[in-house]
C-alpha cells in the first residue's frame, strides 16, 4: 500500500500497518529504549500493528532474543509515559521481539540478520517487508547502509526502506557524500530521513492552520507581518550526552534540522496538493530561498552562546564545562541565535529570529508572529505599543492564541493587551500521537511527507554551514551565559538593532 495523501485521508490514524519487519540498529542505545520502543509498544496497545509485525534490535551487546525482550519491557516500564502497562498486549508485542549482536562494521553481521530475517519471515509472514532504522553513531550511517547492500538486504520479495536518524551529515559536503553512499543500496524514494518535530502534531498542525482557514492567509507576508521569533528552549543540560553534543552544538543539533524545518513549514507557499512531493517541494523551494550570511553579516545576525555554572533556586546548575563527557577547554555553542531572510516575494525584509539553547529557564517551544502596527495611534495613556502577536506553542501547553489589544473597562480609553487562546488539551480533550509513533507509522505504510529528502537537508546545511564555519574560527569569550538564564546579552543586541525584543515566553 501506497498512501501519499495523508491530509486528505480520513482514516490517517486509524491506519493499520501492513506486514513487515523492522530492523533497529543501535538497539542498546538510548533512543531505541525512550522512543522507538515505546511508541511501537503504544501502537500495539491501540492495535494498529499488522499480527505478524516484528522487531529485530541489532547492537554490539551481546543478548539473545529474550534478553532483548526484558530490557525493552523495562523500557517500556519506564518510558510509555501515557499508556498503561498491560500484560496480553505486552506478552503479544514481545513475541514479536528479536534480537541480533554485531558491529554495523562486520559484513558478518549482515549475514546473521539476513539469516535471521528469512526465518522471520517465514514464522511471521511478513512478506519480506523491511524497514531499516539507522540510530546508530552518524559515523557508522554510510556502513550500516553499504552493509545491507552487501548482504543483498537493500532489495527483497516485498519493500525495503531505510530510516535515517539526525544528524545527516557534518556540512554539506558530508551530508551530500551520505546520500551518495546510501543511494548505491537504497534509492531516494526508499530513503527516509527522519527530524521528528515534523512528527510533532503542533507542527502539523501549523498547516492545517495557514491553508485549512481563509482568514490567516492573506496576513501571511510581508505586508502584514513585522518579523518572526523561533524558540526552542529547554532547561535540562546535556543530559549525559556530552560526547556527542560537545561536536555537535546547537546549531547544528537544532537548528539544521529542527528548526530550519519548522521555519519552512511556517513560511512555505501553498501546495498544490498535499501529495507528499508536493509538500516537500514547497518546503525544499523556502529552505533554497534563505540567504545564506556573508562574513560580515554573520558577526551582526548569529550569536553564539555556552553557558556557565550558577545557583538557580538553591540548586547549583554545573557550566557546560563541567557536564560529564565535555571537555574543559570545549568551544561548543549550547546556544545559538540567527537573523534570517527569506529571499522571495512573500517574505523579502521580513527577520526571521530563532534561538534555541540548554539551560534555559524553562522548556517552550514556540512560533511568535508580530504583525506591524496600526498606522496611526489613536489611543494614547495605556499600553498602545504592545504588538499583535499570533504565537504557535508547539510545547508544552500546545495551542494558538492571538494577542491583541482591548479597551480596559470604566470611563476613558486606556488600551490593554487580552489573549484569545485556543488549547490542544482542552479543545480536544484526546491524546496525541507522539511524534515517533506519526513518524513510524508514515515510514511503514510509505508516506514520507514528512520526512525530510536530500535536497532539503543539502539547502539546510547551505544556510548553516558558513554560521558553523566562522563560530569555528573566532575565540568567542565563553562561558558567556549564566546556567538558568535566557542566553548572551548579545542576543538581545541582535534584535535591538532592528527596534526588536525576543518575548519572554
Ligand atoms: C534532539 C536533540 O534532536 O531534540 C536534543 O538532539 C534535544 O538535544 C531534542 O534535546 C529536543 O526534542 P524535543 O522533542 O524534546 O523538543
Amino acid at each position: 500500500m501506497h498512501l501519499e495523501n495523508p491530509f486528505q485521508d480520513p482514516l490517517r490514524f486509524e491506519r493499520r500497518m501492513p506486514e513487515c519487519a523492522i530492523v533497529i540498529f543501535g538497539a542498546s542505545g538510548d533512543l531505541t529504549k525512550r522512543k522507538l520502543i515505546p511508541a511501537l509498544y503504544r501502537l500495539a496497545y491501540d492495535r494498529r500493528l499488522a499480527a505478524g509485525f516484528a522487531v529485530i534490535g541489532v547492537s554490539r551487546t551481546p543478548l539473545g532474543d529474550d534478553g532483548f525482550r526484558e530490557k525493552m519491557r523495562e523500557a517500556v516500564r519506564d518510558f510509555s509515559e501515557d499508556t498503561k502497562f498491560d500484560e496480553d498486549v505486552w506478552n503479544a508485542f514481545a513475541r514479536g521481539l528479536f534480537y541480533v549482536a554485531g558491529d554495523a562494521g562486520d559484513p558478518a553481521l549482515f549475514v546473521r540478520l539476513a539469516q535471521k530475517l528469512a526465518e522471520i519471515e517465514r514464522e511471521r509472514q511478513t512478506g519480506g517487508n523491511v524497514l531499516f532504522y539507522l540510530s546508530l553513531q552518524p559515523s557508522q550511517y554510510a556502513a550500516a547502509a553499504l552493509g545491507l547492500g552487501g548482504a543483498g538486504l537493500g532489495k527483497g520479495n516485498g519493500w525495503r526502506r531505510l530510516v535515517v536518524e539526525k544528524p545527516f551529515g557534518r556540512d554539506l559536503a558530508s551530508a551530500r557524500e551520505l546520500s551518495e553512499q546510501i543511494h548505491q543500496v537504497f534509492d531516494e524514494s526508499a530513503v527516509y530521513r527522519i527530524d521528528h518535530y515534523l512528527g510533532k502534531e503542533t507542527v502539523q498542525n501549523i498547516l492545517a492552520m495557514r491553508f485549512g482557514n481563509g482568514i490567516f492567509e492573506p496576513l501571511w507576508n510581508r505586508r502584514y507581518v513585522n518579523h518572526v521569533q523561533i524558540t526552542a528552549a529547554e532547561s535540562i543540560g546535556v543530559e549525559g550526552r556530552g560526547a556527542y553534543y560537545q561536536e555537535a552544538g546547537a546549531l547544528a543539533d537544532m537548528i539544521q534540522n529542527h528548526l530550519l524545518q519548522v521555519m519552512a513549514t511556517i513560511a512555505m507557499e501553498p501546495t498544490a496538493s498535499f501529495r507528499a512531493a508536493s509538500v516537500r517541494d514547497e518546503r525544499s523551494k523556502l529552505l533554497r530561498s534563505i540567504r545564506p550570511m556573508a562574513p560580515d553579516e554573520i558577526r551582526v545576525n548569529s550569536v553564539p552562546g555556552q553557558y556557565g555554572p550558577a545557583r538557580v533556586g538553591g540548586e547549583d546548575l554545573p557550566g557546560f564545562h563541567e557536564e560529564p563527557g565535555v571537555d574543559a577547554q570545549s568551544r561548543t555553542d549550547t546556544y545559538a541565535a540567527a537573523t534570517f531572510f527569506v529571499e522571495n516575494w512573500r517574505w523579502a525584509g521580513v527577520p526571521f529570529y530563532m534561538r534555541t539553547g540548554k539551560r534555559l529557564p524553562k522548556r517552550v517551544t514556540e512560533i511568535a508572529i508580530q504583525f506591524n502596527p496600526a498606522p496611526l495611534t489613536l489611543f494614547h495613556g495605556g499600553a498602545e505599543g504592545a504588538p499583535n502577536l499570533l504565537i504557535l506553542r508547539i510545547q508544552p501547553e500546545e495551542g494558538i492564541s492571538l494577542k491583541f489589544l482591548s479597551k480596559r473597562p470604566g470611563a476613558g480609553v486606556e488600551l490593554r493587551p487580552v489573549s484569545m487562546d485556543f488549547n490542544y488539551g482542552s479543545s480536544f480533550g484526546e491524546r496525541s500521537p507522539s511524534a515517533y509513533e506519526t513518524l513510524l507509522l508514515d515510514a511503514i505504510v510509505g508516506d514520507a511527507t514528512l520526512y525530510t529528502r536530500q535536497d532539503m537537508v543539502e539547502a539546510s546545511w547551505a544556510v548553516v554551514e558558513p554560521i558553523h564555519n566562522a563560530w569555528r574560527e573566532t575565540a568567542f569569550d565563553f562561558p558567556n551565559y549564566a546556567a538558568g538564564t535566557w542566553g548572551p546579552a548579545a542576543s538581545d543586541q541582535m534584535l535591538a538593532r532592528r527596534g526588536h525584543a525576543w518575548r519572554t515566553p
